[in-house]
């Protein structure tokens, strides 16, 4: 009799557009390791039912998306100091019975780290760095930014009360790194940076990137965190002003890359599987 695979899913709503299933099988092949990756779609009002449904019947973990990732960081008995950070979870690992024995991680802030600092080879120590928004995606990225030890973080948001919770809980953790944090709103964050990070869906919509483009500095690097026609108009604008624009698809790679170690205790090589999803999209 055959073992049965180790089961995983991506947990969301909507899930039928997730790229997790191709990463993760992709990733097994190459690790060699033994394992069946799913969608896992979640009814918005029973995602808390779902997932425990789920870890029931013998998975080993899910990866959590939109709209559930604070969810799954408040059931989780278990959190990581990216997850406590963040008040967000990206990835379960069903240690034991459920939920005490659920670790909460979030692997979005080191995904985006990685893809910058390996993958575009772009330094964020001494640096200084614009992040933009204070939803679910800014906020999950900022801890792990800050351990990257930039010289200067701004998180600017259109209702600055939201950047400045968000800057308040994070700001011993900038102590300790020893990173000058700050919240600001869209008109004045400042000039000239050298990393921009996009986390907002604002140039969605035909509204444009709500800041001005003297947030740049010829060369800087602009990374919007979404990718596809979603990126588009980020990525023009960066590049019209003489930034480099690089979108989220490397993040979603090296995020998918932490959260397998995470499971299974090996690092997969994303280099390949980057590689092939960039031709994927761009065909599509
Ligand atoms: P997510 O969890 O994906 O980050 P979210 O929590 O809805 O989504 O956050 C969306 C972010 O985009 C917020 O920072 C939001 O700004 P507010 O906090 O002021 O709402 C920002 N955003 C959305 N549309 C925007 C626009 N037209 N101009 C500026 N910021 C916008």
């Amino acid at each position: 009799m055959s073992t049965p695979l180790d089961l995983y899913a991506v947990a969301g709503h909507p899930v039928a557009h997730s790229r997790s299933p191709a990463i993760h099988t992709a990733f097994a092949a190459q690790t060699g390791q033994a394992l069946r990756y799913e969608r896992l779609l979640c009814p918005l009002d029973g995602f808390g039912a779902e997932i425990q449904a789920f870890a029931q019947a013998g998975a080993k973990g899910a990866n959590v998306t939109v709209p559930f990732k604070f969810e799954a960081f408040a059931l989780a008995g278990q959190r990581t100091a990216r997850a406590e950070l963040a008040q967000a979870a990206n990835t379960l690992r069903f240690d034991a019975a459920a939920p005490q024995g659920w670790l909460a991680d979030n692997t979005d802030g080191i995904g985006l780290v990685r893809d910058i600092t390996v993958n575009a080879g772009v330094a964020l120590a001494g640096r200084r760095v614009l992040l933009l928004g204070a939803g679910g995606a800014s906020a999950g990225v900022l801890g792990p930014i800050i351990e990257a030890r930039p010289a200067e973080v701004v998180m600017a948001n259109r209702t600055v009360d939201k950047a400045e919770a968000i800057v308040a809980r994070h700001q011993a953790w900038a102590a300790q790194h020893g990173v000058s944090l700050r919240a600001s709103g869209l008109d004045a964050p400042g000039e000239a940076f050298d990393v921009f990070i996009n986390g907002t869906a604002a140039s969605l919509g035909g509204a444009g990137v709500p800041v001005s483009a003297q947030v740049l500095r010829p060369g800087s690097l602009a990374l919007d965190m979404m990718y596809g026609a979603a990126a588009r108009p980020f990525l023009d604008w960066a590049r019209a002003h003489g930034a480099t624009g690089r979108d989220g698809l490397g993040m979603l790679v090296e995020q998918a890359a932490e959260a397998f170690a995470l499971w299974r205790g090996i690092r997969p090589d994303t280099a390949p599987v980057l590689a092939a999803l960039r031709r994927e999209v761009d065909a599509s």
